[in-house]
This record gives structure tokens, sequence and C-alpha cells, in this order.
């Protein structure tokens, strides 16, 4: 891993070992469940998947699901959760980093990132993205939820994706519908948005 790789998950551990992780959530986003509802089962990536609330409830629709993150912690205790729900045969947990996807074999059908690509720097989602594009299918959906800024801060330089930034980094693909709007997370309020692509 890369220093940029080091520090971040050195910050996300720190996160997980103390307990700050408000994404600790029983369910998945209500606009993932809408999406799941939609669609016949098939193969699932969850990008930044942490305890695996999106991985598991793929599985328990149906899906074969592998779920990516960099910290340990957060993948033992998805297979934890996968096990105790039973789908542990359908949600498989993996300790890597979204910026280097070479250990996964494609294609899959979706592609799922809450909240993980926005940590990530400019350069770091190239890689992302050429990963993306190497184990999507053509026709696959890729949601994204990100929080958006306008102008990296040199305090913190990887924290937030510029909006314009994102829509030219995954130019390659159909950008079917975006939403936009401001998420609260604890008493900090971020611009942010939804985004439904198309391989
Ligand atoms: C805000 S949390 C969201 C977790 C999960 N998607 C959810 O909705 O419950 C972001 C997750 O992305 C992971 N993450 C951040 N950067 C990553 C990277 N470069 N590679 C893999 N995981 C990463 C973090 O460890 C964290 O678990």
């Amino acid at each position: 891993m890369n220093s940029e790789l080091n520090e971040s998950q050195a910050r996300f551990t720190e996160r997980y070992t103390s307990g700050q992780i408000p994404w600790d959530e029983a369910l998945p986003p209500p606009e993932v469940q809408e999406m799941v509802a939609t669609l016949p089962p098939g193969r699932a990536l969850d990008l930044g998947c942490g305890y695996g609330r999106t991985s598991i409830y793929l599985a328990q629709h149906g899906w074969q699901v592998d779920g990516v993150d960099f910290v340990p912690q957060a993948i033992e205790g998805a297979q934890e959760r996968a096990e105790a729900a039973n789908v542990a045969a359908k949600a498989h947990f993996h300790v890597g980093s979204v910026a280097d996807l070479a250990f996964l074999p494609g294609p899959y059908d979706l592609a799922i990132d809450v909240g993980c690509m926005h940590s990530l720097s400019e350069q770091l989602l190239v890689a992302y993205r050429d990963g993306l594009l190497r184990l999507l299918r053509p026709g696959a959906l890729y949601l994204l939820f990100a929080h958006l800024r306008d102008e990296a801060t040199d305090e913190e330089p990887y924290r937030w994706v510029n909006e314009a930034f994102v829509r030219g980094l995954l130019a390659d693909f159909t950008l079917e519908k975006s939403e936009l709007g401001v998420t609260v997370v604890n008493e900090n309020s971020w611009r942010s948005g939804w985004f439904w692509y198309k391989r």
C-alpha cells in the first residue's frame, strides 16, 4: 500500500477501534434497498463494505457478493454478521484496497459504494475506476453515494470528492440518475450525492 492508503487505513482503523462508526446500521440506505428490489440476483461487489450491511442485505436477496474493505476489524465483523444471518455461503469478504482490485475476478452485475470512494485521492480514484471498468460486465449497474466538496484543503486533502471530478472520472459509464442533497452526520452537514450509473 502507498503512504496515502496507509494513512487512510490507520484513520479508519482508529474509528473502528474506538467505535466511531455512524454508518453502523442494520440495514443499508433506502436507495440500496430500492435498487435491490428492482433487480434479479446476480454477482455484486460492495466497495468499502465496512461491517457488511449492504453485502448481507444483497445476499439475503439471493445475490452472490464480494465485500472489500481495507480494515481487518471491519472484515472480521462483516464475516461474523454474515454467519449470524446465515448468508456466509453467499457473502464473501476480503481485506484489500478498492484502488487495487486485481485479486478479484469479474464479471459483476452490480457494484455499490456507500461512502467509500470519497476518501480516496484523485490519483487513487483513477485506479478505482479502472478496476470497476475491468470487473463490471457491459450493462452492469454501479450505485454510488459520496460526500461532495468544492476543492480539497491542505489540512484534509483526501476528504470528500469534487462532483465535476466524479462525473469526468466516470465518463465511460452512463449516468442514469443523480440526486444531490445534504447529509447530516453527528453535528456535521455535508453536501452529498447519489449517482446511478450503468457500465
Ligand atoms: C463510511 S464507511 C461505509 C461502510 C459501508 N459502505 C456502509 O455503508 O456501512 C467507509 C468504509 O470504506 C472503507 N475504506 C475507505 N477507503 C478504503 C480503501 N481505499 N479501500 C478499502 N476500503 C476503504 C473504510 O474502512 C470504511 O469501512
